[in-house]
């Protein structure tokens, strides 16, 4: 089985330093830590209302970092140009509402193809690798095909939220969904709410290529340190991978 690689999502440094509105805890020190510690790639979140990453964290992260940054955005001009601008390695299309805490749930790739498209191409066009932040969803895939993402990346809160039979039953829907996905040439991914406890019956799905986790790893550092927490992820994920 090959390799699965763990994106940390590193937002919630920023979420705290701009509690205070000052220039720490800074994500691009919490990207590096989490390079040297088994990451393989970092992600972050340009949301609207610039409530955790700001701008300039985008280009310090570009800067200072090693490793590919996947940028989460929402389809809009404004972020595209600000992609457009700064060329990340990875764009990931969320959907965004001022109002929710978090990404609540998975794009309408299906519904929005016409809006989508124009967006996804000039991505593409500008070397940037885009995936689709989807519910595990046949109807979904079936879109991201014709949008002509690359990857996708499935929505795991469902599974996260829930304990017993319906855990049981997002996870099998995760499984199916990866390898229709995986079927028709395009790289599953998977990301939100996973934790130490949940994240090996995820993580043992062949065909999912990488994890993105963000809100656990940065909660558990303030008890454990960002390094050790980045490193338990990585073992658990390679331990469940075989
Ligand atoms: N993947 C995507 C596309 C996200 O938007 C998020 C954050 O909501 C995550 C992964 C990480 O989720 P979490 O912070 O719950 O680990």
């Amino acid at each position: 089985m090959s390799k699965l690689r763990l994106g940390v999502n590193i937002d919630h440094v920023a979420t705290i330093r701009n509690a205070r509105g000052g220039l720490y805890p800074d994500p691009v020190r919490a990207a590096m830590i989490a390079s040297e510690h088994g990451a393989d790639g970092i992600t972050a979140h340009l949301r609207e209302d610039r409530r955790h990453i700001i701008d300039e964290d985008i280009g310090r992260l570009i800067g200072a970092i090693a490793l590919p940054l996947n940028m989460e955005m929402a389809a809009t001009e404004e972020m595209l140009a600000i992609a457009l601008r700064h060329r990340p390695h990875a764009a990931c299309i969320v959907p965004e509402r001022r109002e929710e805490v978090t990404t609540e749930g998975g794009l309408d790739a299906a519904g929005q193809h016409n809006h989508l498209k124009p967006l996804i191409s000039r991505l593409a066009d500008a070397g940037i690798r885009v995936s689709v932040f989807i519910e595990p969803d046949v109807r979904q895939i079936e879109a991201a095909m014709m949008l002509g993402a690359p990857v996708v990346e499935f929505h795991t809160g469902r599974y996260a939220h829930t304990e017993g039979e319906e855990r049981a039953f997002e996870l099998a829907r995760i499984a199916e969904a990866a390898a229709l996905a995986a079927k028709n040439g395009i790289e599953p991914h998977a990301g939100h709410g996973l934790t130490f406890d949940n994240v090996q019956p995820i993580a043992a799905i062949p065909q999912i290529a990488e994890l993105n986790i963000g809100h656990f790893l940065i909660g558990e550092a303030i008890f454990e340190g960002l390094g050790p927490v980045v490193q338990r992820m990585r073992l658990l994920m390679d331990e469940a991978r075989g």
